[in-house]
This record gives C-alpha cells, structure tokens and sequence, in this order.
C-alpha cells in the first residue's frame, strides 16, 4: 500500500459528529487529516498548510461549502474539493461541481464511498502538480536559453527597445540580415509581454506555398477546396490570445498582404470557404532579412500593410558592424557546446579570437555559432585554436569578403585578415610577420593600430 500519510485531508463541517466519523475513516486507511467546523477555519488551514483534499459540508452557517469552493480553488488552484451533501441539496451539489468541485458524496455515507472518492481526487491533485512543476521547469530551461548576448551599445539599444515594447500590444517589425537573431528577439519579446503563458506561433511565410497560405493562416471549412475533408484551425485561431511571429514577411504573395491587412485592422479573420469572420486576438511580430522598403519600391510589398507592421521598428545591426560582440558570443557559444558535446574546453586562444573577430560574418551570429560548434568537434585541446576553425578561415579570400561595403572598409578587411593571418602562421611572432608583408617593424604596429587589431591580444613575440 502507498503511504497515505504524505497526503493531508481537511474536513470541514459543523457537525462535530460527522467530521470525526469521516476523520476516523481517513485516519484509519493512513490519511493525515485536519478538522474544522467553519469555512473560515479550513482558509487559514489551507493557507498554512499542505492540503491535498477538502472535504466540506455544503450547508454551513457563516460560509458555505459553495464559497469555500470558490475561495480555495481561486487562491489554491490544484486543490480538489469533495463535498458533502445531506438530503435534498443534490441540486446545489451539481452547481458546485460545474465550479469545479471534484465530487460529492450523500449522507449517511459509506466507508467505501469516502474512500474511492478521496483516492481519486488525490490521484487527479498529484498529477495537476507533478504536471504545473514539469511545466514550470520548462518554462525555465526555455527562458534561460533566451539570452540575447552582446556589450556593444548597438546591441544594448536592440534590448532596451524589446524591454520597451514588450509589455505593449503593438506590432513590431523585426528587421535584420540572416542569422542576426530576428526569432530570439520575437520568442524575447514574447516571453516579456503579458501574453507569455499563452501561446507563440511562429509561421515562416516563405516556407509555404502560395496556394495553401491562406487556409494555413485563417483556417478553412470542410469541402472548401479538393482535399480539405475536415474543419481546420488557422495559425490565428491557434495563436490567439498569444503570439504570432510572420517569419520572412516580404515573400507573403500580394494578395495574401491584402488580407492579412484586413485581418490585422479588423481583428477578425475568415475561414476559407466559410461566409462568417471570427475574431482573433493575436499580438503580430513580423520579421524580414529584405529590405522591406526596396520591395515596396519594386512593387513587391504593400506600402500600407508595411505601414501596418511597421508601428515599432526594430532592427539588428549585422555581425560586422559590432565586432566587439564577438568575444562574448564566442564565450556564450563555448560554454553552450560545452554542455552540449560534454566537453570543457575552457576558452579560445588569441590568435583564434583575432581570427573570429576579422572575418566577414555574412552569416551573422548564425554562422558564427555553426563555426564553434565545428571547432569545438575538432578540438581536442582545453582552448579552441586556428586549425580547429573550419577551412576557409584559413583561406579567406578576397572572394569572401563582403561586398555590402565600402571600398575603404573592404581594404581595411582585407588587410585585417591578410595580418592575422600571417601572424597565427608565424605563431604571433610581429617581427617575422613584418618581414613576411613586406612591412618594418614599425609599420606593423602602426598599420595594427589603424585597423583596431589588438597588439596585446596578439602574442608578445615581436622579436
Ligand atoms: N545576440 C545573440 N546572442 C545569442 N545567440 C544569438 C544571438 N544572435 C543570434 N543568436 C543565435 O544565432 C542563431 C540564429 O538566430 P535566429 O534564428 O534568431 O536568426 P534570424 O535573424 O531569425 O535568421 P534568418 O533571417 O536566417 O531566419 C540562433 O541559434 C540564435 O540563438
Ligand atoms: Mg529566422
């Protein structure tokens, strides 16, 4: 027999003779149980201690079994209420389980019956536990992972403004180029806003094909179109009362702009095939990798729908313009792999570093965590080095730098990276990298200087 005396049942009745008969009964099958003749009592024991099951007289001067119901399952939600009814109040009896009473039992009673129904109402108590913890627990691990890492102020902007918006129910158009961070960003503001235990949905619209969008988004009614055989829920209903982030929002065909348009003025959406609207109420995140404005300006995105979703501007500076970023996404990348490849690999050496921080990042944070895990894979020293880099960072070549700058920067680039190269092949030593491009020794550290390289960081060999 499973011990029963972890589980404390109250008893609440005014009836001195009938809490102690239905205490001798719990008591006797190992039940810890409590007694109290009034409503008011069994609040204060419940707020003091651990209750599993109350079991309440309905009729009682003062407060009722009903109010007590109420009050217990609102401040105490995965208490179970059993109540305790005379003759004649099975009416009341069944009002009270559409509040949430767990059962009734009828006087005079039988063992068995308290018994049965006590057991079952704890076994639905522990599962409502077991599964609020497993949830808060997830809810945890989920929100942890949401760090938004970064020191630069253009990063530190990015989080003030999500801090911001989050509490509002504005629309927000997340901006950015592949792999800056758009969807943490959204799941971040989501998280942050009151509609955080409900519902985020996210939907990339460039994922889909055009013809089935429309009923992906709003839904659709049995027979609407060859091959819907039932009812469907759209992503709207779905989400509602949450989140739902349009990932890849430009590559939305135009007529689907127009209605998703509607849908977000209206607040209503329509089924497809079906003659009534419903109405939703879902916070909209939209993110883009496109210059939205360029593809209004190719005709290819509504200038009104963009205005629509353009109520807060939101956007993420790529990798290259924030270097500084660098070394901590690097730390946070490493300890994150550590955790999950089981390795301690206790940082990256200088010159790797170094490396990471010139290179172009057209990628973004995306290819720079892809970079770590590989060399975390191949790494079978404490700190990350060079070789452990995937291939082309080696090479790197004129080919890869970036072409969405100025000839200046890209010089400056192509310097960086022709530099440190050098510098990991000679092992940080500053006088043979001089030699090797053609430099004095002074004009290495001049030209260092110039390009933000950091002497220190490089090795201390210079002769
Ligand atoms: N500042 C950051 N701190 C920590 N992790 C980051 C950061 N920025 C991006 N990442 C990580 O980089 C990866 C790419 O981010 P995400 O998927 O949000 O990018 P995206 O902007 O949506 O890209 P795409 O446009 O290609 O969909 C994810 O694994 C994300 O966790
Ligand atoms: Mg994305």
């Amino acid at each position: 027999m499973s011990d029963n005396s972890q589980y404390t049942i109250l008893v609440v009745d005014d009836e001195k003779s009938v809490r102690e008969s239905i205490g001798r009964v719990l008591k006797k099958e190992g039940y810890s149980v409590s007694l109290t003749s009034n409503g008011h009592e069994a609040l204060d024991i419940l707020e003091k201690n651990h209750i599993s099951v109350v079991m309440t007289d309905l009729r009682m001067p003062e407060m009722s079994g009903i109010e007590l119901l109420e009050h217990a399952k609102r401040e105490f939600q995965d208490i179970e209420v059993i109540l305790i009814t005379g003759h004649g109040t099975i009416e009341k009896a069944v009002e009270a389980m559409k509040l949430g009473a767990y059962d009734f039992i009828t006087k005079p009673f039988k063992r068995a019956e308290i018994l049965s129904s006590v057991r079952r109402a704890i076994e639905k108590h522990t599962l409502a536990s077991e599964n609020k913890f497993l949830r808060e627990q997830l809810e945890k691990t989920n929100e942890s992972r949401l760090v938004f890492i970064g020191e630069s102020p253009q990063v530190q902007n990015v989080i003030k403004l999500v801090e911001k918006v989050a509490p509002l129910p504005s629309t927000v158009l997340i901006t950015g180029e592949s792999g800056t961070g758009k969807e943490i960003i959204a799941r971040m503001i989501h998280n942050k806003s009151p509609r955080a235990n409900r519902r985020f949905v996210a939907v990339n619209c460039g994922a889909i094909s055009e013809n089935i969008i429309e009923s992906e988004l709003f839904g659709h009614v049995k027979g609407s179109f060859t091959g819907a055989t039932r009812d469907k829920e759209g992503l709207f209903k779905i989400a509602s009362g949450g989140t739902l982030f349009l990932d890849e929002i430009s590559t939305l065909p135009l007529n689907m702009q127009v209605k998703l348009l509607r849908a977000l003025q209206e607040q209503e959406i329509r089924p497809v095939g079906s003659t009534r609207s419903i109405s939703v109420d879902v916070r909209i995140l939209a993110a883009s990798n496109r210059n939205l404005q360029d593809e209004m300006e190719a005709g290819n995105f509504r200038e009104d729908l963009y205005y629509r979703l353009n109520v807060v501007a939101l956007n993420i500076p790529p990798l290259r313009e924030r270097r500084d970023d660098i070394p901590h996404l690097i730390k946070h990348f490493i300890a994150k792999f550590n955790h999950e490849l089981n390795k301690s690999v206790t940082g990256a050496s200088p010159e790797t570093i170094q490396m990471l921080m010139n290179y172009s990042w057209k990628g973004n944070v995306r290819e720079l965590e892809n970079a770590i895990e590989h060399a975390m894979i191949l790494c079978d020293t404490e700190e990350l080095r060079p070789e452990n880099l995937p291939h082309h960072f080696f090479a790197t070549k004129v080919s890869q730098l970036t072409h969405q700058q100025g000839l200046k920067e890209s010089v400056m680039e192509f310097e960086r990276l022709q530099i440190t190269n050098t510098l990991a092949r000679v092992d940080g030593d500053k006088k043979a990298a001089a030699e090797l491009l053609g430099l004095s020794l002074s004009s290495l550290y001049r030209k260092m200087s110039e390009l933000q390289l950091d002497v220190k960081e490089y090795g201390h060999k210079d002769s």
